[in-house]
């Protein structure tokens, strides 16, 4: 009998669930680009309420989602300020740079960064210097294993950031990790900034997705962005009738993905790994050999990402349960053995 492979890798590998395609088999559509899927529609309002902001917008991806929102943000040739490794920076194909010429200056380390390394950071007020005009914080921090921003930490950079008349964006592909981990709303890590986005596709379980939510006054500008990046979906509420699924089965249970990766981090560092304690739901690792580790991991089906030189990444999500942690660790325990 062949062993089902445990895919940890990442959180948007899941599947819809039965409940969830039928939610999109059932959505009523329209032509979203005309305005007119009522799914669509619904699953904007929806978001904007969770996120407390006046209005949102259904993206595609959370790349375009984020790109979107610094473009609308910045004028070419500005600064973004965001903490080492970011997304908007490292893995978002240079289009900061490449569609709205943006430099990103990548302050801090582990996914954050203080309102004193943001104030050394900020240009002086000298035409030879290219201008900052946003602050972008990733909120749970994907390369720093899903870390979640600390309070304190965020608040000051508000106050120094408002003070120098700079935007904020928050790219809260995880946000709703974030939230449960804390046990703080999405609305009130989302309250200080102009513009959010958030993924429906990774730990929400949808096939596709991300939202922008913002201010009512952004959204004309925000949508001809959209227009340009080509993200204007036609009968897009088959996608957004899945977020709406999501928003409504599947937060809650994001405490479930963060137990699994605490036991899975546990039983990996009892296996001899170097791992970092996770936050909620990412677990990031290292082995004295990486390329081995991954072939003989993949070997007895259990699927872990390279995340870069000397990390690997194993992520917990609806697709895994906790007695898949304790398959997928004994399977890789004979990895070990001498
Ligand atoms: C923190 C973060 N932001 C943005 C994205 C981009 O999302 P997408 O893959 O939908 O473009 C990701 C994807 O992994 C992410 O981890």
């Amino acid at each position: 009998m062949s062993l089902r492979t445990l895919d940890l890798r990442s959180d948007t590998v899941t599947l819809p669930t039965p409940g969830m395609r039928e939610a999109m088999a059932q959505a009523e559509l329209g032509d979203d680009v005309y305005g007119e899927d009522p799914t669509v529609r619904s699953l904007e309002e929806r978001i904007a309420e969770v996120l407390g902001k006046e209005r949102a917008m259904f993206f595609p991806s959370g790349t375009m989602a984020n790109q979107a929102c610094l473009r609308l943000l910045t004028r070419a040739g500005d600064v973004v300020l965001g903490s080492k490794d970011c997304h908007i920076q490292r893995f978002e194909a240079g289009a900061a740079a490449g569609l709205s010429g943006l430099h990103i200056e990548r302050l801090g380390d582990e996914g954050r960064f203080d309102a004193a390394q943001l104030r050394a950071a900020l240009p002086p007020d000298d035409p030879h210097f290219a201008p900052a005009s946003v602050v972008a914080i990733e909120n749970t921090h994907n390369a720093a294993g899903g870390r979640v921003f600390p309070k304190d930490m965020l608040d000051a950079i508000v106050v120094l950031a408002r003070e120098r008349g700079l935007s904020l964006h928050l790219d809260g592909a995880r946000l709703f990790n974030a939230a449960v981990a804390s046990g703080r709303p999405p609305a009130e890590l989302a309250a200080p900034f102009d513009t959010v986005s958030v993924c429906l596709s990774k730990g929400l379980g949808a096939p596709v997705g991300s939202v922008v939510a913002t201010n009512a006054s952004r959204m004309g500008a925000l949508l001809r962005i959209r227009k340009m990046l080509g993200g204007g979906m036609r009968q897009a509420g088959m996608l957004a009738a899945a977020g709406l699924y999501a928003l409504e089965h599947h937060v809650e249970r994001l405490a479930k993905d963060h137990t699994n990766a605490s036991r899975l981090a546990e039983g990996l560092a009892e296996l001899g790994c170097e791992v970092t304690a996770p936050e909620t739901n990412i677990v990031m690792f290292r082995v004295p050999d990486l390329e081995g580790f991954l072939t003989g991991a993949a070997n007895c089906g259990v699927r872990v990402g390279r995340f870069d030189a000397t990390r690997l990444r194993a992520v917990t999500h609806l697709d895994i349960s906790a007695e898949d942690i304790g398959e997928a660790l004994t399977r890789m325990k004979g990895l070990f053995r001498t």
